[in-house]
């Protein structure tokens, strides 16, 4: 209970709102993070508290903010599509899209569904890509690629998985997530090891890997099982698991082992895609032609949507009504799908994502001169700093001290919003692909001055 009572000193407003939302919700709808900041309103890459503080935003939501908060452009187009410009006009109702269309079609859908699998297939490694079964959440998603996935062949109903991998909390989507010893068993699930000691920085990530050991496990599963295996899902890094960003060669040979025994290859895209690890999609750049593709969060830049994507040969096989809910490909998501696909192909949003990169890296990695960070690793605009035990305080406990006090801020009231640690210790730093240069190098390095404060301040 003592986390439901979140309290900063001079924070009336926040505080009050605090005790509230610990009143009419429970917490379990929250991930621990001993910020607990009250999100007023935000803009670009800052967020703004009831008391006005400005909170500078390294996390983006949760990787779902990737052009931003609120980009004009963004909304004028979000509200274009809907047809909502005249809202001012007289009349009690006004002429737009439908806000639902249950088991009826929006021009809009349509158009969603042309332009997503238009981009999808312009990138190298999407050719695969026919056909979008919408749906509302990520482990929405991930449950409706393995339904087609269960369902192509009765006699094939076992799902490998990579071991410490996130993707999601409901359903089949939480069957596969983590491992096999942290809950029950799912009998239709096989964990495989994804690397981690080989990637657990970025220096490490630079040298080759050696694979005989995944080749080995992969070598067993085929003359054991290969047969009743209908697909293997991976994220192409473990995001939730702790920022592990794998070598190339990792996907690569997981890709073969599903063509190999003929199993669909499913990537999990839903953190990486659009433009979060450089290029519009992960597949790309790890060089993969996977079979299905799970998109989510910065798919709607903060409008609730999600898909999966694959070959038309693969969906067939669920009947009518099988995939479908009250929200999935509702006008709202299809419009904001749209205006966010008009951003990245109309600006330079991946370009200016890709040069953030390298000055994510060099802040980061400058962060371990103050003891406090012990590992960094990631890619494009989404890394992850493991902490060390900082005196007498463990790794865990140092990690959400760092959070905290990112959020306080420094002497100068320059803040830091981030989420609580990752598998007990890991940071994540992803801020919006278009924080401009200037204000990201300034707040790393304030983030280092707060971590080299706490460092002296805790012995
Ligand atoms: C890789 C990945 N897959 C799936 C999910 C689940 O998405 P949702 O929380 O929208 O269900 C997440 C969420 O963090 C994720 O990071």
């Amino acid at each position: 209970m003592a986390d439901a009572f979140i309290q900063h000193p001079g924070e009336d407003q926040s505080n009050d709102l605090r005790r509230r939302v610990t009143q009419t919700e429970p917490l379990t709808l929250k991930t621990f993070t001993p910020s607990l900041a009250l999100l007023e309103r935000s803009a670009g890459s800052y967020h703004y508290t009831p008391e006005g503080r400005k909170l500078a935003d390294f996390s983006s939501g949760v990787l779902v903010a990737n052009l931003g908060h609120n980009p004009r452009s963004w909304w004028r187009r979000v509200i274009d599509y809907l047809g909502i410009g005249h809202l001012q006009d007289a009349g009690e109702y006004v002429h737009a899209a439908p806000l639902t269309a249950y088991n009826a079609v929006t021009p809009l859908e349509v158009q969603a569904n042309e332009r997503l699998l238009a981009n999808i297939r312009g990138e190298p490694g999407g050719s695969r890509m026919e056909q979008v079964l919408w749906a509302a959440s990520g482990s929405e998603a991930i449950q409706k690629a393995l339904w087609a996935a269960m369902a192509q062949d009765s006699k094939r109903n076992i799902i490998v998985a990579t071991r410490g991998g996130f993707h999601g909390k409901k359903g089949l989507a939480g069957a596969i997530t983590g491992s096999e010893t942290d809950k029950e068993r799912d009998p239709r699930v096989r964990f495989i090891s994804f690397p981690k000691f080989e990637c657990a920085d970025v220096e490490l990530r630079r040298q080759a890997i050696d694979l005989e050991l995944y080749q080995q496990e992969l070598d067993k599963l085929s003359s054991e099982i290969g047969d009743e295996i209908c697909c293997l899902v991976t994220e192409p890094y473990l995001g939730g698991g702790g920022s592990y960003h794998p070598q190339p060669e990792y996907l690569q040979l997981l890709q073969q082992f599903c063509r190999d025994n003929n199993a669909l290859f499913i990537l999990d895209e839903i953190q990486s895609n659009f433009g979060r690890t450089g290029p519009m999609y992960a597949f790309t750049h790890y060089g993969v032609e996977p079979d299905m593709v799970c998109l989510g969060k910065g798919l709607g830049n903060g409008v609730p949507v999600s898909a999966c994507v694959g070959p038309a040969a693969v969906f067939e096989v669920l009947q009518y009504g099988e995939g479908s809910d009250t929200w999935s490909a509702n006008p709202l998501s299809s419009a904001a799908v749209l205006a966010t696909l008009d951003e990245f192909e109309s600006n330079d949003v991946i370009v200016r994502g890709k040069q953030l990169s390298p000055i994510i890296e060099e802040g980061l990695v400058a962060l371990k001169t103050t003891g406090v960070i012990e590992n960094v690793r990631g890619e494009g605009c989404v890394w992850g700093i493991e902490c060390a035990g900082i005196g007498s305080l463990e790794p865990e406990e140092a990690a959400n001290d760092c959070v905290e006090a990112c959020y306080r801020g420094d002497a100068q009231g320059r803040a830091i919003h981030l989420l609580g640690p990752l598998a007990g210790r890991v940071l994540r730093v992803s801020p919006p692909l278009t924080m401009p240069e200037d204000e990201l190098r300034e707040y790393l390095e304030v983030m280092r001055g707060i971590f080299a404060n706490l460092r002296l301040q805790t012995r």
